[in-house]
Formats: C-alpha cells, sequence, structure tokens
C-alpha cells in the first residue's frame, strides 16, 4: 500500500494542544461545591469534547434535583467566568508537549493547520499560548450548529482550508470528538488514552510521540 501524505491538520484545542481541560473541571467542581454535592473523577473525562450547556446537563446528573432552565442559563454563566479566570494567567508554557513542536513543523512544511474547537474561549486560549497565527482557519462553537459528536465542526475547518476531509488528520482527546472526526470522513488521532479513544485510526500518549513522518511529507 502506498503511504498516504495528509494535506491538513484539524486540532481540537482543551486537551490536545492546550492544558486546559483541568481547567473546565476545576470551574465545574466548584458549581458543584457551591451547589452542595460533589463530581465524580470521570466527570473529567465525560465533559470532554461537549459544550457549555450539554457539560452542565451531565454535572447536573449529580446534583440529585433539577434545575429550571433560567438556574441552568445562571450556572453556565457562572461556570464561565470562573473558567475565564482560570485561564487568564495562561502562557505558552500551558501548551501540552508537543503541541509547539508539532505546529511549527507543519507550518515549515506547508500543511494546512485548523482548529475544531468546541469552546466559545477558543480564540483567547490560542492568543495567550502565543500560537493564534499558526492558524489557517478556526472553527469554534461561535459558528456552528451542530456540537461534536456531529461532524460539522472539522467539515467547517475543512472547508475553511479548501481541503477535502479525505485528505485531513484530525487530533482529539475526547470520544465525541473522535467520533466526529470519524464521521467527517477524515483519519482521527487520538490523544489521551487508548481505552477511551476506542475509534481512533491512531492513538497517542501525547503530542510528542506522534510520528510525523507516518503522516506528512517533510519539505527540509
Ligand atoms: C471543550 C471542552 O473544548 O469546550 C469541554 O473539552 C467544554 O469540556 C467545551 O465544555 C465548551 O467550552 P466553553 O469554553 O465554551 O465553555
Ligand atoms: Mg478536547
Amino acid at each position: 500500500m502506498t503511504q498516504q501524505y495528509f494535506k491538513a491538520a484539524i486540532f481540537d484545542l482543551d486537551g490536545v494542544i492546550a492544558d486546559t481541560a483541568r481547567f473546565h473541571f476545576l470551574a465545574w467542581q466548584s458549581i458543584a461545591d457551591d451547589e452542595g454535592f460533589s463530581l465524580p473523577a470521570v466527570v473529567d473525562d465525560r465533559v470532554k469534547g461537549v459544550d457549555r450547556m450539554a457539560s452542565l446537563n451531565i454535572v447536573l446528573e449529580y446534583a440529585g434535583r433539577t434545575y429550571s432552565d433560567a438556574e441552568k442559563e445562571a450556572l453556565a454563566a457562572q461556570k464561565n467566568e470562573r473558567y475565564v479566570k482560570l485561564i487568564a494567567g495562561l502562557t505558552p508554557a500551558d501548551l501540552l508537549p508537543g503541541a509547539q513542536l508539532l505546529l511549527d513543523r507543519l507550518r515549515v512544511d506547508g500543511i494546512g493547520i485548523g482548529l475544531a474547537s468546541a469552546s466559545r474561549n477558543a480564540l483567547p486560549v490560542l492568543k495567550a499560548l502565543g500560537i493564534f497565527e499558526h492558524f489557517n482557519t478556526i472553527a469554534d462553537a461561535n459558528y456552528i450548529s451542530h456540537p461534536k459528536p456531529h461532524p460539522e465542526i472539522f467539515l467547517t475547518a475543512a472547508d475553511g482550508l479548501g481541503v477535502s476531509p479525505a485528505d485531513c488528520l484530525g487530533f482529539e482527546d475526547a470520544e465525541a470528538g473522535i467520533t466526529a472526526i470519524k464521521a467527517a470522513g477524515m483519519t482521527a488521532v487520538g490523544v489521551g488514552s487508548a481505552e477511551l479513544l476506542r475509534e481512533a485510526d491512531d492513538i497517542v500518549s501525547d503530542l510528542t510521540a506522534f510520528d510525523y513522518d507516518r503522516y506528512f511529507r517533510t519539505l527540509i
């Protein structure tokens, strides 16, 4: 079989490039504390890749009571305020291992770089990490109507890059994200636990373990 070289790389943000998944979880934990219930560690994985309101619904499964829509809106807003405070001090040191090197290599090799993030905070996070300029296109929750595991966000990024989905390699740390990449007709690299990301075509523990030459043609 001849080797397939990909023309674009499309990245999830939280937990793939940015060490921010822990801040989402911390913000949810502080909401749960205030409401008088506790969250099991498994919620950390359950909210990965899941948009804000859907994450709140997961969190409230542990509350032991039902909440009105108005209460939910207020809690989602509070969670975001706390998350925004937690990420206020982000610097390039909060990039996950291997992310900077991979983005630099892709840029040098002229590979399209896209973002597909469920977070409405994606832009300030990219800027704080100092990697905003690396991205040729950005698809985040502000621009799409169907959250992951729907493929829309990855297809939007591919469209923005002008690359067909079959030529795109997607990177995700969330189960819902891997499903979205596969549903978009792309090849999926799971970043994290092989047990959680079973549907992925390849799994790496972090981006330092990614085998660049297997997927991209190096120019120099
Ligand atoms: C995803 C995170 O990237 O963004 C989820 O993995 C989070 O945990 C989602 O809920 C939405 O983030 P935000 O910043 O729009 O609340
Ligand atoms: Mg993620």
